[in-house]
């Protein structure tokens, strides 16, 4: 029996080389060990964008680039948060359970509070439709980046206090942590961010990935452009690329139009395949998954509401 593994994403805007070195690509290698489950968290994302136009465009886009990674899904359960509603339902059970001091000690919460987010109940709440989000499915093992640990911590705490209120019913999961995953620099040499507005676009045309290298920042005292060299160590080996920046030492434009067409041949063929992927083939995909999802959920579901009391 394959182990089950959840992730979650929220659908935040056009995706980057980060997201992709990060997030994407460590999925796309790894899903089929597991059984799978991949969902955009449209929900979650609503703590921050309100913006219907918006919203759908990047659910639409999250679920193409997978796709277009070749995330097949008849291997993978792909679907949305708001489509399976016990996620919301089992999250407000959640929160009658843990104690407001103890989601007041989330890190992620005092981070946006402390950037000046308004601090809603939605925010504050975020780690209990977290929960709801991992524990409906039995899931053993969420892969996150460091900043999403604690939210999985919570999870277990949120599964052990309904088992002790209720008897056993939720399995703890432990969290996967993506340690050994490069952070990718932007163009400005720190952690490429949509919010630095340093991005390298995963699916970008040729004219966009060639800009967005050309501004590369450039320290002109060093002998070798070390924020270009960064990014240039994720598309070929330091071997293949040490004759490269000795035959053009100091000669940046050079060694950026080289790591430009790098990053165009890599990323050519999965834009021609996110462009062959249709608004329908998403919808499609996502009411396969939704149905998969929803069986599961509402099946634990009715469990929970038995042991709750609230099913007569
Ligand atoms: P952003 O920082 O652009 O807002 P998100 O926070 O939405 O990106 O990240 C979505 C996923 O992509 C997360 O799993 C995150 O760890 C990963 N990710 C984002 N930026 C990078 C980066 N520069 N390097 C590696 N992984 C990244
Ligand atoms: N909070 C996660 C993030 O911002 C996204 C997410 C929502 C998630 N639900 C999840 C991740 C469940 C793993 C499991 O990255």
């Amino acid at each position: 029996m394959k182990k089950r593994l959840f992730t979650g994403l929220q659908p935040s805007g056009q995706l980057h080389l980060g997201n992709y070195f990060g997030a994407l690509k460590p999925f796309a290698d790894t899903y089929q060990e597991y059984e799978s489950f991949l969902m955009v968290a449209d929900y979650h994302s609503l703590t921050s964008l309100k913006n219907p136009t918006e919203l759908r465009a990047n659910v639409v886009e999250v679920v193409r680039a997978y796709l277009a990674l070749g995330v097949e899904p008849s291997k993978a359960v792909i679907f949305k948060q708001s489509d399976v509603q016990e996620h919301t339902e089992l999250a407000w059970i959640f929160e009658t359970l843990v104690t407001v001091p103890f989601l007041m000690q989330a890190h992620a919460y005092k981070d946006k509070v402390a950037k000046g987010i308004e601090p809603t109940a939605g925010l504050f709440n975020y780690p209990m439709l977290m929960a709801a989000d991992i524990l409906l499915y039995d899931t053993d093992v969420v892969p996150v980046g460091g900043d999403q640990r604690q939210h999985v911590e919570y999870a277990r705490e949120a599964a052990n206090k309904f088992n002790l209120s209720f008897g056993q019913t939720f399995t703890e999961p432990t969290e996967k942590i993506l340690e050994n995953v490069a952070i990718v620099p932007g163009v400005d040499g720190q952690k490429m961010s949509k919010s630095y507005k340093n991005t390298i676009p995963l699916f970008g045309f040729k004219e966009e990935i060639t800009a967005a290298v050309m501004s590369i920042v450039t320290d002109s005292s060093g002998e070798r452009p070390e924020n270009v060299y960064a990014i240039h160590k994720l598309f070929k080996s330091e071997t293949e690329l040490a004759s490269l920046y000795e035959n053009n030492r100091g000669n940046y434009k050079v060694l950026k139009e080289a790591l430009a067409e790098d990053i165009e041949a890599f990323v050519a063929p999965k834009r021609n395949k996110r462009e062959s992927i249709s608004v329908e083939d998403v919808k499609r995909v996502l009411a396969e998954g939704r149905e998969k999802a929803h069986t599961i959920a509402a099946s634990k579901m009715a469990d929970v509401r038995q042991k709750i009391g609230v099913s007569l």
